[in-house]
């Protein structure tokens, strides 16, 4: 066959609304649109939003594709982050740039965004639930979980990543990252809201905060007292290579993990939450494990990742709530997919979610079946079918560290309090913008303690 005979098989547009295309759909639920059209046109078509035709690959193939030399060489994340990264004045981003630069920027990065940042740590891991716990969810209150949850998260993030946990900027940290995501990235609100005073104000004090770090870790630098996390690896490759980790990159790379971890953590252990208290037979087997855990003095990684059960709670509310249900990209030559040929400089999503809603791979997909990880069903392992952390050369760098930090927190909230939906018998509302998941307006109400806070005693290192 020749190169223009394989070009005729038409690529499929999905039905729409006159003039608003898909956007409707698509922001109203973006998983199950991507979901829908998988089953009405097949593995390529294309969508329109906000009234822009973009193209669309989705399904295992496509998930696996995106680790495939075609897919890693024909895709680039550039054109998303442009605007954000402009924004902050900066070069570049991990998250933006591709090929070398990318693979550079990683390894800088890849020891303060593992697992190995919260070694030793789980008594503070611990110990920041517990505080946060007694800030934010007290007995005979409803609470707001998404909320409470980012508390908690920035917390965490900020101890053990950076050494300092910026409490009084959350807000303006998570008003941030709202309307930059929503505008500049994921591109769901006109520009002109970045005008508004209480982004201007935001705005402002994380460019605050990013300064006073550049300044700690400067003083670090001249002193010789780097820390030993992501932060200090950051400034020690400044000093080093400077022309990788430029001097105008510094804020953006400083402010990431809170970018990164905020919305993507909250999110989804707000939807694990809701999974485990809605549905029948599970929260037991949750506080059975999680009382188990706490029964020891001392915890470890292995003890953590030994969650079974609450760590299948907490990949079963991956799956249903996806923070990405689709990765966005741009074409960077002409690729072919499943027989179709996408061309060059086009704007793509990369439904990688789609399987998770889908009978052949998950069966009954819409229950919360946490069992479905285990050794003897393993759903998740067939190839391309699950893919929560993304795919490809970006997949996500804190996947491990994020899987620690969710068991922690998990386990430990429902070893400390008895929770209830409020009211009884809600159904979970979710929001897409700028990350999906759960509404801001889920709440639990507390209904008790049911175990003190106990500390931990720290895990005795091998080389201390
Ligand atoms: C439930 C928790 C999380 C989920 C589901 C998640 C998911 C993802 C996904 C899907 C991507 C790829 C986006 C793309 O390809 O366009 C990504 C990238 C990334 N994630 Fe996560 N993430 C989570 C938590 C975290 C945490 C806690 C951190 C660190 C604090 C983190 C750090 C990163 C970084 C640095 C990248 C960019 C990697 C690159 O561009 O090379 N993530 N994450």
């Amino acid at each position: 066959m020749s190169a223009t005979a394989k070009k005729t098989k038409s690529i499929p547009a999905a039905s729409g609304i006159p003039f608003v295309g898909n956007t409707l759909e698509m922001a109203k639920d973006p998983a199950a649109f991507f979901v829908r059209c998988y089953r009405d046109y097949g593995p390529v078509y294309q969508v329109n939003v906000f009234g822009r035709k973009q193209y669309v690959i989705a399904g295992a193939e496509a998930a696996k594709f995106m680790s495939t030399r075609a897919g890693r060489e024909g895709l680039r994340s550039k054109e998303f982050w442009q605007d954000f990264i402009d924004h902050y004045g900066a070069s570049k981003s991990l998250t933006q740039v591709d090929g070398d630069v990318h693979r550079q920027m990683r390894q800088v990065m890849r020891r303060g965004f593992s697992r190995e940042a919260v070694v030793g740590r789980y008594h503070e891991l611990a110990d920041i639930a517990d505080r946060s716990i007694a800030d934010r969810w007290k007995i005979g209150d409803s609470v707001p979980v998404v909320e409470s949850f980012q508390y908690m998260i920035v917390q965490m993030i900020g101890e053990i990543m950076t050494g300092d946990a910026p409490l009084e900027y959350v807000k303006d940290i998570r008003t941030n990252i709202l309307f930059l995501l929503n505008v500049l990235v994921t591109r769901q609100r006109p520009k002109f809201f970045l005008k508004s005073p209480k982004f201007k104000k935001a705005s402002a004090r994380m460019d605050e905060l990013g300064r006073q770090m550049i300044i700690d870790f400067k003083a670090h630098a001249e002193k010789g007292t780097l820390p030993d996390n992501l932060l200090g690896d950051v400034m020690q490759a400044h000093i080093d290579h400077p022309d990788l980790i430029e001097e105008r990159d510094l804020a953006l790379i400083l402010t990431g993990p809170y970018v990164a971890g905020l919305d993507t953590v909250a999110n989804t252990i707000a939807a694990c939450t809701y999974g485990i208290l809605k549905t029948p037979g599970v929260l037991e087997k949750v506080q059975a494990e999680a009382d188990a855990l706490y029964a020891k003095d001392t915890v470890v990684e292995a003890d953590i990742r030994g969650l079974d059960y609450i760590q299948g709670c907490i990949k079963e509310a991956m799956r249903l709530w996806p923070i990405a249900v689709a990765q966005m990209r741009t074409t960077t030559k002409e690729i072919e997919f499943e027989g179709f040929t996408i061309p060059e400089g086009e704007m793509i999503f990369i439904g990688t979610s789609v399987p998770h809603f889908m009978e052949e791979y998950f069966p009954n997909p819409l229950q919360f079946d946490p069992e479905r990880y285990h050794e003897d069903r393993r759903e998740h392992m067939c190839p391309g079918a699950y893919s929560p952390f993304g795919r490809g050369p970006h997949t996500c760098l804190g996947q491990n560290l994020a899987e620690v930090l969710m068991g922690t927190i998990m386990s430990r909230l429902f070893h400390r309090l008895d929770l209830s939906l409020d009211p009884p018998g809600y159904v979970l509302k979710t929001k897409s913008a700028p990350t999906p998941g759960p509404a801001m307006s889920f709440e639990v109400k507390i209904t008790g303690e049911r175990r003190p806070a106990k500390a931990l005693i720290a895990e005795i290192l091998e080389d201390e």
